[in-house]
């Protein structure tokens, strides 16, 4: 997956970084990156296709500045973007489940921002099988 090349890419970088002396400022930019904890979806969560719902992140450790073009992303065997341009300051978004996805499980969403987190994988039902309670 591309993310995941991404951010081993980033981690070798920065790895490389730590180990070069002096450390340049490109270097400490990339090791200062935060990638918050994603609190919703988790491995309890059910999305309901066509239903809105809150992606929720931990703000507790943010740094002073971070940009603000932040990105999330549903995954499973490809990428989908839910909601882009917000502040990662906020701590969650709302985003709206897409009816056009195969419902099952090992879904997960990708926080993107100045780093990445990828949550935890959840369940994505169809409004049928929410009504009768599958
Ligand atoms: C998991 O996500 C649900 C919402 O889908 C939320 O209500 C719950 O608090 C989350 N669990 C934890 C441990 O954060
Ligand atoms: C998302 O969170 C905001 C702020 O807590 C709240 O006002 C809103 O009702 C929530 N939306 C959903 C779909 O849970
Ligand atoms: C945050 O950004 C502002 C404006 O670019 C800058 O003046 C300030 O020094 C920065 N603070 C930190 C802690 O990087
Ligand atoms: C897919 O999800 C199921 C149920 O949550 C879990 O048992 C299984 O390990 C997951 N498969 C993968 C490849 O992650």
């Amino acid at each position: 997956m591309q993310f995941t090349l991404l951010a081993s890419a980033l981690a070798a970088f920065a790895a490389s970084a730590v180990s070069a002396s002096p450390v340049s400022n490109a270097a400490r930019m990339i090791l200062d990156v935060w990638a918050p904890t994603i609190i919703s979806p988790n491995a309890s969560t059910i999305w309901t296709e066509g239903q809105q719902y809150n992606v929720t992140w931990d703000t507790s450790n943010a740094p002073v500045n971070i940009s603000n073009g932040a990105s999330v992303l549903l995954t499973k065997l490809s990428l989908v973007a839910l909601a882009s341009g917000f502040d990662l300051r906020q701590g969650w978004v709302t985003i709206t489940c897409p009816s056009d996805v195969i419902p099952g499980n090992n879904y997960s969403i990708i926080l993107f921002g100045d780093s990445g987190d990828q949550s935890e994988q959840f369940s994505i039902i169809s409004p049928m099988q929410s009504i009768l309670g599958l």
